[in-house]
């Protein structure tokens, strides 16, 4: 049984790892953390899952103290770094759902996040954790960057098309829309309920999103040409869910048919890929799942494609990837406690 601790338990991305690793096999859950609330069990914080209910949470600093195999860091960037480097430091392994591992160079995450990263020497050995396009490097790594949400949903959807060379030019265009639980715990002034509710609306317009440099870095990593994305997000009025339609324009024609061909040919053996034409994918198909649900369509009258993504931002999003990606760093089924 390997030992796992969560930093930023009491967040949503934490909820949602004590929900899987209560029914996951072989991990055992011995440390939870929370600078608010420790001391407090975690059967009072989550009365739905037992397995864990009398963990008694502890701070980040506490938690040092406990030997563990598996750190999933659910914290606010740079926060991610400072914990991280002290448990690698320490033996174990580590998994960042936030951003501060997801850039291969220092200078982008500068250009991203705005500050210096704290241990550029740490982002060579960091994995970036799309199991369906990473999976070797995954099962060797000690430090994952776990994708963001938007990212997952876009990345999904378009990098088969930029690996077959179908793409034709840059930008290729992503519109995405997240329910509330994507912008984390602490209401703001966008995402308290009044605000929220019967209410959609685009924000960070373009190229203004953090995600943007996800977005580009890992496409470039899979494209012969340089590629760079236009990306809009929206807050939608639902707790949980993210949608992303793609549209960019084809090197030469393809049918409708042979669009959804080489999404089901690439993902023919994925676990967590659903390729649902001649349906169009929705955020309730992956509700409270680490499922991607795909299809394409041919734009009729253009020589454009458009590829539409649901996944759930907490799953597939953020705390089921990690689970599936931790599964692949200790040689389990991937699929455990997943499915
Ligand atoms: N929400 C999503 O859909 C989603 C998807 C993908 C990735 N992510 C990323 O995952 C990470 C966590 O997101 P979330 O939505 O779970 O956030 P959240 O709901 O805001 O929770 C943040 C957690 O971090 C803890 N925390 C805050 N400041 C801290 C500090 N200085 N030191 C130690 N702990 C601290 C909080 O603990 P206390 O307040 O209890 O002390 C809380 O448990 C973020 O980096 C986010 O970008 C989120």
């Amino acid at each position: 049984m390997k030992k796992a601790a969560i930093l930023g338990v009491t967040g949503y991305t934490g909820e949602e790892l004590v929900r899987l690793l209560s029914r996951h096999p072989e991990v055992e859950l011995i440390t939870a953390t929370s600078e608010n609330e420790s001391g407090k069990k975690l059967g009072d914080l989550y009365p739905p899952f037992p397995r864990f209910r009398d963990l008694i949470l502890c701070t980040a600093e506490q938690a040092l103290q406990q030997p563990v195999d598996l750190v999933f860091l659910c914290l606010p960037a740079i926060e991610s770094s400072r914990w991280g480097k002290l448990f690698l430091d320490r033996g174990s392994r580590v998994i960042d759902l936030g951003a501060d591992f997801r850039f291969s160079t220092a200078s982008a995450y500068k250009t991203w996040y705005g500050t210096s990263h704290p241990f550029p020497e740490l982002l060579e050995q960091a994995v970036y954790g799309l199991a369906e396009w990473r999976r070797q490097e995954i099962r060797g790594a000690r430090l994952i960057g776990n994708p963001g949400c938007y990212p997952t949903a876009a990345l999904l959807a378009l990098l088969p098309f930029v690996q077959a060379g179908w793409v034709a030019e840059e930008p290729v265009l992503i519109d995405a829309k997240s329910g509330v639980s994507g912008a984390g715990k602490t209401p703001t002034k966008t995402t308290h309920y009044v605000e929220a509710n019967e209410n959609v609306g685009a924000y960070k317009p373009g190229r203004s999103h953090r995600h943007v440099g996800e977005i580009d870095q890992e496409l470039n990593s899979h494209s012969q040409t340089p590629m760079r994305v236009i990306f809009t997000p929206h807050l939608v009025p639902q707790t949980r869910g993210l949608y992303a339609s793609v549209y960019f324009k084809l090197r030469s024609a393809h049918s409708h048919a042979e669009l959804n061909d080489l999404l089901r040919h690439q993902y023919e053996a994925e676990p967590f890929i659903r390729i649902v034409d001649p349906q169009l994918p929705a955020t309730r198909m992956a509700l409270h799942s680490n499922f991607c649900f795909l299809a394409a369509a041919a734009v009729k009258d253009t020589s454009y494609a458009a590829v539409f993504s649901a996944i759930d931002n907490l799953g597939k999003g953020a705390a089921g990837q990690a689970v599936q990606n931790m599964n692949l760093m200790f040689g389990f089924l991937e699929t455990m406690g997943l499915c």
